[in-house]
């Protein structure tokens, strides 16, 4: 390799960074990438506000209103970087087995080739950051390191928010520390003297990863999990191949704690797929009716689960913010959000106000009415008439909002407690208009697994791609498992042997589905807030005090045992979103068979098993 002393390039290592195998890599990428600069980031405030600064100067950033929106900046993208791209994400495994059907793949070796031409000099006429980064609270036996080198000022603020960034982890790494290496480029060298655009990024996108080495390779994008490669790539897709490997879970779920008016605190992990509203309900906002009850907030889209000797799992957050999508979020559908984002955001793709505040669609529930006028996310003039003519909308559908956690005011006290928190139920949610009913509770892990495996969803933003099309997507993990999906399920079935060993109860496993809508296409359930009706009677069935009632598909709630105080919601209604359609289970029944030939091979039987089970039911 040609080596970057060769080039004359100082690689400005600190001196408290011992660790030999990251300065080698430093090195070594620094000399395939040809930055002008290499600048190790500390992860202080100062830094943050110098970079923050810097992103003005190039037009990244604007700089809101300090009296309305104090320290904070709103980023517009390029209109083709705007959500994560799917297509062009790889599990580039040794074997095409281990990738499964499910994940885009490439032979280790040429994809190594691929990207070695589109990588060199990728970095031209820019600085190389090296972000060093914890996933999980410094130093916790659940926790786990990984350093990004990026051509982004951009992610490495965002970095600073969404992970514990900086310093420190040097002393955690110490000298022979393992971490996750992490290599992202824009994919837009600048040419001596070429001035730079607002928001670089190449029309070319690889989001790549490699699992037996544990290394992450992305290129030309700079938008959300393409580019701050904690999140997805790291927390998920390695993760995943990690907790395999050592007997642990990476879900994407949120993680929240639920107390009762007693005292007694339950914790909860919640999988939904992308943009179904997890933020929402990991900061639930108890209605009226429930008086003394607490929802506090531990994470919000991602949860590393550890199995204990005491026979219960215990989950963390990997992260230390919040990458949500804003264009919905209002005082009714989640205010502790609401007050999140009142100082210290970044925010990407959404309107800005007149006075120099942001707007984006969902905030006029609020104020009651629109604005008279904005400036859209692609920096053009707005206006009701224009929208209402064009449909235009003044922020993107996937726009976000990056925040840390400590902003929120429904916290957990044990959000960043190292040892986690030991998790009480698991609830599967997709998003489906019509079959799946509000709520179900599994009889078995078994049937459990198999109400996660088979989960589906109407797509949504967060992806390039279709909007609205069902799809089947397993645990809301379809795009972020690193391994084939079956062998991902037998895990799952393995926890349960591993945790009985150990001789507790395991977690209760329930099947939700807030998006069930009547003939008129309107959604019935009324959702956020009122959602805590749903998580109290799960809370009931964890003390048995609710006995519920068999249907083909777990158990389900009976009308009399949800708390209703203070929500006029009839037995009628309540009937169209519990309701179990005979025509349509066959359908759906149909469509899992569908989804097991497509993950036949290794896939556990026992699930065929539980599916003929519940054919017999519906047939019963
Ligand atoms: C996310 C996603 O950004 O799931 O959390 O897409
Ligand atoms: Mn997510």
């Amino acid at each position: 390799m040609n080596h970057p002393a060769m080039q004359g390039l100082n690689l400005n290592t600190p001196g408290y960074v011992k660790n030999a195998r990251l300065i080698a890599w430093v090195a070594d990428m620094a000399a395939l990438c040809k930055p002008d600069n290499v600048y190790w980031c500390d992860g202080s405030d100062a830094e943050y506000q110098r970079l923050c600064q810097q992103l003005v100067d190039a037009g990244t950033f604007k700089k809101l209103n300090e009296a309305k929106r104090p320290n904070s900046f709103l980023a517009c993208s390029d209109p083709s970087d705007v959500a994560r791209v799917e297509d062009r994400t790889y599990i580039c495994s040794a074997d095409k087995e281990n990738a499964g059907p499910t994940n885009n793949w490439m032979a280790p070796a040429e994809m190594r080739s691929t990207l070695q031409p589109l990588f060199d000099g990728c970095m031209k006429g820019r600085t190389m950051y090296v972000v060093p980064f914890s996933m999980g609270p410094l130093g916790s036996h659940i926790a786990h390191i990984g350093i990004e080198l990026t051509d982004s000022a951009y992610v490495a603020v965002n970095q600073k928010i969404m992970t514990r960034m900086g310093k420190a982890v040097f002393d955690v790494l110490g000298v022979d520390g393992a971490f996750v290496p992490c290599v992202h480029t824009v994919g837009a060298p600048l040419a001596e003297g070429q001035k730079d655009v607002s928001w670089p990024c190449n029309k070319t996108k690889y989001i790549v990863h490699y699992p037996e080495t544990r290394e992450i390779w992305s290129y030309g994008s700079g938008y959300g999990g393409n580019a701050l490669l904690g999140k997805k790539c790291f927390a998920l897709r390695i993760a995943s191949n990690m907790g395999r490997d050592q007997g642990w879970l990476a879900e994407h779920m949120l993680i929240l704690g639920v107390t009762n008016p007693q005292g007694k605190k339950y914790h909860v992990a919640a999988a939904f797929p992308s943009a179904c509203g997890k933020t929402n309900f990991s900061m639930l906002v108890p209605p009226a009716g429930f008086d003394g009850w607490k929802v506090t907030t531990i994470g919000d889209d991602i949860a590393w689960i550890k199995p204990h000797a005491d026979g219960r799992m215990y989950a963390i957050n990997p992260e230390a913010g919040y990458f949500g999508v804003a264009p919905g979020t209002n005082f009714h559908t989640n205010p502790n959000c609401m007050a999140s984002l009142d100082k210290n955001v970044i925010f990407t793709n959404v309107a800005l106000t007149d006075d120099g505040d942001v707007w984006w669609e969902g905030m006029e529930k609020d104020g009651g009415s629109l604005p008279a006028h904005l400036i859209d996310w692609q920096g053009k003039d707005w206006t009701p008439q224009i929208a209402k003519e064009t449909g235009a909308k003044a922020a993107h559908p996937n726009a976000r909002f990056t925040v840390a956690a400590i902003n929120n005011p429904a916290l957990d006290p044990e959000w960043d407690n190292p040892d986690g928190v030991a998790i009480d139920a698991f609830i599967f949610g997709g998003r489906r208009s019509t079959t799946v009913p509000l709520v179900t509770e599994a009889r078995s892990w078994m049937e459990g697994v198999y109400m996660a495996a088979t989960m589906g969803s109407e797509t949504t933003a967060a992806a390039v791609g279709q909007m609205g099309v069902v799809r089947r997507d397993p645990f809301a993990m379809l795009p972020f498992c690193g391994y084939n999906m079956s062998d991902y399920f037998q895990h799952w079935l393995d926890m349960e042997h591993k945790l009985e060993s150990l001789g507790h109860t395991l977690p209760k496993i329930f099947c939700v589905n807030w998006f069930r809508k009547d003939d008129a296409g309107k959604f019935v359930w009324p959702g956020y807030g009122e959602n805590m009706r749903v998580l109290k009677w799960m809370i009931d069935r964890l003390e048995d005090q609710a006995q519920g009632q068999d249907t083909i598909f777990g158990i389900a709630p009976q009308y009399a045992e949800i708390n209703w105080t203070g929500l006029d919601f009839s037995a009628q209604q309540f009937n169209t979103v519990t309701s179990i359609d005979k025509a349509a289970w066959t359908e759906e029944l149909k469509l899992h068979a569908d989804l097991f030939k497509q993950l036949e091979h290794h896939l556990p039987k026992e699930l065929g098993e539980t599916k003929a089970a519940i054919e017999r039911r519906l047939a019963a």
